[in-house]
């Protein structure tokens, strides 16, 4: 029993001692390395020493360290040089400077390039653990949020799918159990909805994300040239087949081949393609040999097929063929909650590719995006985030970046224009809004002004900006 009690209290320690931190020291006098050591293991912490810059940044990979304190003056290294070293490093990792000629401009050298404190010597005992304690503190904050955002990015990104509203996640989750098998897949969605997006991620998901993903848009061919682009065909097979081709069926074999707009398929086309889907069987165009191949279809609409069926435009037989699995993608106004995902998304995404600083959106651009109804869902975002960040030279994204239907100028009432579930009182929130903001910046948002050109009193005016949710954006000029 007793020797339990021993293991408990030595397990307890150890975890008070993880809990507490981990600390490198880096100084050259001996003693200065010791009487730390003690204080700092006094109070639980997992302390490792170092007598000089290489030792230190050396033992830096040793430990999960979580502090640094730092001789500013050591005999093979300059201080700052190295606390940018460690900084490098690990750029998250706190570091408090120690140095025995205090000066004020020591200290703000060492502050400027990054040192979270700056501690003389001699110093205080309590004042030193508080500054450590403080250290640990920010650091553990600091890792929390990289590690929550990182964690936010996997929940919300799949395969560079961005997404968080319940219909998204359900996708990722189909995806996901779909992928590894061959069933056929349709894919349904207004355009821009992510359907080539999604068509790709089942392929990169499936055992046949080595083998080509080949796209053919079906819509934009003629007849003839799409048969003869699918099947391939033999030489001679029409008047322009001077030798031989290979169809993208053979092309995609063991592969995935994405049918895209399939709606608009010739009924001829359409036979020939239940073919393929019954038996994985077909002959090039002119040829007499039957070959087989390996491919997994997805095709993809955005047109209601089922309605094309009942127009005697689209056969019924090949709608249950590919119809097997399918995905209704959601248009975008359907789902507002991932706009905001989205516009940070492609702003990261079109700021890195034109080599410009991260932009952020005003609030009241993002307000604009909000409300705005996407008919050319997240392609017409993602254009709009593209040119607004081409056209930026601050680090703001501001509402006069954006196309003026979005940006609510131009359309007396772009709400009403924009979402047929829009209520008349939407409508009339969305005037009033206007109104104000206007009023409020022809007289540079001084709310006292604008209450006397209202003639209303100036705590009605505030009531609206407060319920109407307006951002009162410059100091007034009193
Ligand atoms: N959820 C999403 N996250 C990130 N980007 C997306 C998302 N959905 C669509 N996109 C982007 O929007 C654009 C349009 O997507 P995609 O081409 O997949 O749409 P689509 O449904 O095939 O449209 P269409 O019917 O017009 O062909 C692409 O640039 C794609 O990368
Ligand atoms: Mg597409």
């Amino acid at each position: 029993m007793p020797e339990v009690a021993v293991l408990t209290r030595r397990s307890e320690n150890e975890s008070a001692r993880n809990e507490a931190g981990f600390v490198l020291i880096i100084d050259d006098e001996a003693a200065i390395r010791e009487s730390l050591q003690t204080l700092l293991e006094m109070e639980g912490y997992n302390v490792t020493t170092a007598a000089n810059g290489e030792e230190g940044l050396a033992k830096l990979g040793d430990r999960p360290f979580e502090l640094v304190l730092l001789d500013l003056a050591l005999p093979d290294r300059n201080g700052i040089d190295l606390l940018a070293a460690i900084r490098e490093q690990d750029r998250h990792l706190s570091v408090i400077m120690i140095t025995a000629y205090g000066t004020v401009e020591n200290a703000v050298r060492a502050m400027q390039s990054g040192a979270a404190n700056f501690i003389q010597k001699p110093w205080d005992n309590e004042k030193l653990l508080a500054d450590v304690r403080a250290a640990i503190s920010r650091r553990r904050t600091e890792e929390e949020n990289v590690q929550l955002k990182r964690a936010l990015k996997q929940r919300y990104s799949f395969e560079n799918i961005v997404g968080k509203s319940d219909a998204m996640l359900k996708i990722f989750d189909l995806v996901s159990q779909v992928a590894t098998s061959r069933s056929t897949i349709l894919l349904q969605g207004e355009s821009g909805t992510g359907k080539e997006l999604i068509a790709k991620a089942i392929h990169l998901h499936s055992d046949r994300r080595e083998r080509p993903f080949v796209p053919v848009n079906t819509g934009s061919m003629p007849a003839d040239l799409l048969e003869s682009t699918l099947f391939g065909h033999v030489k001679g097979a029409f008047t322009s087949a001077i030798a031989s081709k290979k169809g993208l069926f053979e092309v995609a074999d063991r592969g995935t081949l994405f049918l895209d707009e399939i709606g608009n398929m010739s009924m001829d086309t359409q036979a020939k393609i239940l073919r393929v889907l019954q038996d994985r069987k077909f002959m090039h165009l002119g040829g007499v040999q039957e070959l087989q191949v390996d491919v997994r279809i997805i095709a993809a609409t955005n047109v209601d097929l089922r309605q094309l069926v009942r127009e005697g435009k689209f056969r019924e037989d090949l709608f249950y063929r590919l119809n097997v699995i399918s995905i209704d993608l959601p248009s975008l106004r359907q789902r507002k909650e991932d706009i905001l995902l989205l516009v940070n998304f492609f702003l990261e995404k079109y700021s890195a590719e034109n080599q410009r600083p991260a932009r952020i959106a005003t609030t009241e651009a993002l307000r604009a995006l909000m409300s705005y109804s996407w008919p050319g869902n997240v392609r017409e975002l993602e254009n709009v985030i593209e040119r607004a960040v081409v056209l930026s030279s601050g680090s703001e994204i501001g509402v006069d970046l954006l196309p003026d239907n979005i940006a609510g100028r131009g359309a007396a009432f772009p709400l009403f224009e924009q979402r047929s579930d829009a209520t008349l009182f939407d409508i009339m929130e969305e005037c009033e809004r206007h109104i104000i903001v206007d009023m409020l910046e022809k007289c540079n948002w001084n709310q006292t002004e604008a209450a006397e050109r209202f003639k209303v009193p100036l705590s009605t005016l505030n009531q609206k900006i407060k319920r109407l949710n307006i951002e009162i954006k410059k100091k007034s000029r009193e």
